[in-house]
């Protein structure tokens, strides 16, 4: 899906969201599921020989590119819903993955562990995604090569070859998501007992930790700060599975309900996976109903100024640092954050201040001198959660936004205007 091409080229196709406001937001909100779970399931089921039926799987472009990667692999996808998608992995071609179906986004790197458990090799384009910074990827091939595996990283592919793969004690340098998924992927079909120390506990982490042992895996421990794999000779299918409600999604709407002083209850969700994101929106003054299954937001007044500090869960999400940072664009008072995980992830806050905030980003902190009220103007997503906190402005901003380059947003948000716009939002998206 296109969203702005330059219009040098003639004014191909100009996808775009205008939003009038300011709005306060109100009403219901149904979360999918989760996207950084969903594109960690969808390459696990290369590891089982048989069908598996996967429920609450967010229809987004992520997923869809994975599914025809799949297919181009040999699986039969068939979506028996809405949101329910069969797998049937019991023909896979061990062949390479075309590089310009994997360069598209980031998630592609678990074709690596996926491709290694079941095939015993894999070749996989150097993996796209967000610009966020160097984005390495040293712990996945640390964690490949204890289990016995060579890995090249040569021409724009990663090869990784394994005439067996062994289990083995991994400690994880830096604490990663996707190497933690990765080294989970290639060991439980290994021989003998995989332990990661120092893993990520993020909830996508526990969720295909969830997925592999409803298969027949022996994954034990995943949230926690250590994981065992006792590796087993076959995954075997025939289950639903349903993938675990995206807290990121969760999170944006009640910073949405918070910047914009809506009222918002957003369900569908776990609220204990956004206990950090509750702390800190009372800590500006919201009011939040936790109900377990869903959660209740309001804000009835001007944010207080806060520090925010972006962690590994249970901390801060930096996936939702963007949309908290337009609700301290309007704080009162002056507001850091700082962005522990990726060097470069204040992009957005130039096209805030195209809305008259006040930030000044330097390096991996910021400052958030908060304004009374932001207004509308064009605006240009530069990565998938920035794309969601100028929607967030444009509602709260007075007046016009015109929101750009949306293939960011139709990655992760399944029909985000159409949510926003249940709310009371004014969105339309538009192609000229
Ligand atoms: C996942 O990215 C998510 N993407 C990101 O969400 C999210 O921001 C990130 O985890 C952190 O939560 C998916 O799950 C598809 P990491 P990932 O490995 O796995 C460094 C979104 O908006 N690192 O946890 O790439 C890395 O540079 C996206 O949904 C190494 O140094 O993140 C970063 O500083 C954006 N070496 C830190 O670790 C490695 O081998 C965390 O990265 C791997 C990572």
């Amino acid at each position: 899906m296109y969203s702005i091409f330059n219009l040098t080229n003639g004014g191909i196709i100009l996808d775009k969201l205008v939003i009038n406001g300011p709005t306060r937001l109100k009403g219901e909100v149904n979360i999918s599921g989760a996207k950084n779970a969903a594109v960690a399931i969808l390459p696990a089921t290369l590891l089982i020989n048989g069908v598996c039926t996967i429920d609450n799987m967010p229809n987004i472009s992520d997923v869809k590119i994975y599914c025809n990667i799949l297919e181009e692999l040999g699986a039969k996808i068939t979506w028996t819903g809405k949101n329910e998608i069969q797998v049937d992995t019991r023909n896979i071609s061990c062949k390479n993955v075309p590089i310009d179906m994997t360069s598209k986004f980031r998630a592609s790197y678990y074709l690596l562990g996926s491709l290694l458990g079941r095939c015993g090799s894999a070749e996989v384009g150097v993996p796209g995604g967000c610009k966020l910074g160097a984005r390495p990827i040293d712990q996945h091939i640390k964690g490949f090569e204890a289990l016995g595996a060579k890995v090249d990283v040569t021409g724009g592919k990663i090869v990784a070859k394994a005439k067996k793969l062994t289990g083995n004690h991994i400690y994880m340098d830096i604490v990663s998501v996707g190497a933690t998924i990765n080294v989970m992927l290639a060991s439980v079909l290994a021989e003998g007992t995989t332990t990661i120390d120092n893993p990520a506990k993020e909830p996508h982490i526990v969720d295909v930790a969830n997925f592999l042992n409803t298969m027949g895996a022996d994954i034990r421990g995943a949230g926690t700060d250590v994981i065992k794999i006792n590796g087993v000779k076959e995954l075997k299918g025939n289950i639903t599975y349903s993938v675990v409600p995206d807290q990121i999604e969760a999170g944006t709407f009640m910073l949405a309900a918070v910047a914009s002083r809506g009222d918002i209850l957003i369900k569908n969700c776990v609220a204990e996976h956004l206990d950090s994101v509750i702390a800190k929106i009372v800590e500006v003054g919201a009011n939040v109903e936790d109900l377990g299954d869903s959660i209740h937001v309001w804000m009835n007044k001007r944010p207080s100024k806060a520090i925010i500090k972006t962690l590994p869960y249970p901390g801060f999400p930096t996936d939702l640092q963007p949309q908290m940072g337009v609700c301290l664009s309007l704080a009162d008072g002056t507001s850091i954050i700082n962005e522990s995980i990726w060097e470069s992830r204040f992009q957005y806050t130039e096209e805030l201040n195209k809305m008259g905030a006040k930030i000044t980003a330097q390096g991996k902190s910021a400052i958030f001198e908060g304004v009374k009220s932001l207004t509308g103007a064009p605006v240009y997503m530069t990565d998938l959660r920035a794309g969601a906190a100028l929607i967030i402005a444009g509602i709260s901003a007075s007046g016009t936004t015109e929101v750009y380059n949306l293939d960011h947003i139709d990655r992760g948000y399944e029909n985000i205007e159409e949510k926003f716009r249940k709310l009371g939002a004014k969105i339309q998206r538009v192609t000229e």
